[in-house]
């Protein structure tokens, strides 16, 4: 085992590899000024997922894509029925994102493996590169389908409020593939089938910059709280109605918009147990200069380490629109889209990365993520861990969004040497 161990740290992975295949996704849903928009189930995220099977069927691994389209890229060890180490992230994003949030722990996990056959390394247990599909809520308000499925961790309620910005509901998209209500459970991979499952990512945060650590290692996920909140007054003239007869829903939306930003700075201390929240899509109607605006329909995302101040502060929120509504004598659906509790990844995961970390000397930090990541499902069936590499100020979901080569490939040749030690692991 010591002597397979010492062959693998010398072992290398191909830098310029990884980074000439991140760069080629990174070219599917490139738009001005290095944004990319891959959106889940547009042609452009399909695109992708193409590439990726034809990276895997070229580094020799053997592909299967369920019926939602999560792609498993698998490698036997010299067990074959043992169960496997699944390693990966995603390949959709948001609207006018940059190039890591996702293929940095797609490609390089790719990257990872296509090493180890390479090098004919020997280990036990089968090996699995993963894409998910649609981690990115951006689309339907909805985060980590893909996962969740295989998780077996989707509510049919969950999925009924689900619609994106043209009005084409979730569901539909779906349908139109195949999958119903009914056999959506059928996606949930068997839990005995899986050793651990490791993701790479970029932290999308500040911190590992500013304290000048290459790598992060993730205690636990801040998962999200979504609600679709829809104010309803009426639409009118703007040039006759008086301001004491409007229902304007807007100026309701409005009101709402700063409480949830009061209230979350409230929260915003860790010994209140540090709380965000976001309106990040507004859609008003009729959406015209000329007349009172009769129908404003928000997003809300919440999200804390804490469960507790998390469902705190959505109760507020939640009264405060209805007060709002009230006091406006217009009317407020709240619509519930996903509640999610916040997760713990292993902690036997976290030390095994660590002395990767402490045998080559690379600066580290403990750390949880404020992002959602495929990893928060996962952890719910297996042993679940996360590597962090840098981002450059901190900046996501953003085309800044920026992530040094040279630390892209330490995280993958982190997660390899892990990935590894976890495949001879009884
Ligand atoms: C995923 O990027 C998220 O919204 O946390
Ligand atoms: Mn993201
Ligand atoms: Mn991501």
């Amino acid at each position: 085992m010591l002597s397979m161990l010492r062959e693998t740290c010398e072992i290398s992975i191909n830098k310029e590899r990884l980074i000439h295949d991140l760069n080629a996704i990174s070219r599917i849903g490139l738009g001005d000024h290095g944004a990319v928009t891959r959106l889940v189930f547009s042609v452009k995220e399909l695109r992708a997922r193409q590439l990726l099977i034809h990276l895997m069927n070229h580094a020799g691994l053997k592909v299967h894509v369920d019926r939602i389209g999560n792609i498993f890229g698998r490698l036997n060890g010299a067990n074959s029925k043992a169960p496997a180490v699944l390693a990966g992230s995603h390949l959709d994003t948001v609207v006018q994102g940059g190039k890591f949030d996702g293929p940095v722990g797609v490609i390089g996990a790719l990257e990872a493996v296509r090493t180890l056959r390479e090098n004919n390394v020997v280990f036990a247990h089968p090996l699995e590169v993963v894409c998910f599909v649609g981690e990115e809520s951006s689309r339907f308000g909805f985060s980590t389908l893909g996962s969740s499925l295989v998780a077996g961790e989707v509510k049919l309620e969950d999925l009924a409020n689900a619609v994106d910005a043209h009005g084409t509901k979730l569901e539909d998209v779906l349908s139109s593939m195949g999958i119903y209500r009914h056999n959506l459970t059928s996606l949930k991979r068997d839990p005995a089938s899986i050793k651990a499952y490791l993701e790479l990512h970029i932290e999308q945060g500040p911190i590992l910059e500013a304290k000048a650590k290459k790598i992060g290692l993730v205690t636990s996920i801040a998962a999200p709280t979504r609600l679709k909140v829809v104010f309803a007054g009426q639409a009118d003239h703007s040039g006759t109605t008086p301001m004491e007869m409007r229902k304007d829903a807007l100026v309701a939306a409005a009101r709402f918009i700063s409480y949830v930003e009061d209230v979350c700075l409230e929260f915003s201390h860790m010994d209140k147990g540090r709380v965000v929240g976001t309106v990040g899509a507004l859609k008003i109607e009729p959406g015209v200069i000329n007349a009172i605006p009769g129908k404003a329909e928000l997003s809300v995302d919440i999200r804390s380490i804490s469960a507790e101040s998390k469902d705190q502060v959505a109760k507020l929120i939640i009264e405060q629109a209805r007060e709002i509504a009230q006091r406006r004598n217009i009317s407020v659906d709240i619509l519930p889209i996903r509640n999610e509790l916040p997760v713990a990844l292993d902690e036997g995961l976290l030390l095994l990365i660590e002395e990767g970390c402490k045998r080559k000397g690379i600066p580290y930090e403990i750390m949880p993520s404020g992002a959602g990541h495929d990893a928060m499902q996962m952890a719910k069936i297996t042993r679940a861990g996360m590597i962090f590499v840098p981002s450059r100020r901190g900046i996501s979901h953003n085309p800044l969004e920026w992530t040094e080569p040279e630390d892209i490939c330490l995280g993958s040749q982190l997660l390899m040497e892990t990935i590894v030690r976890l495949a001879n692991e009884d």
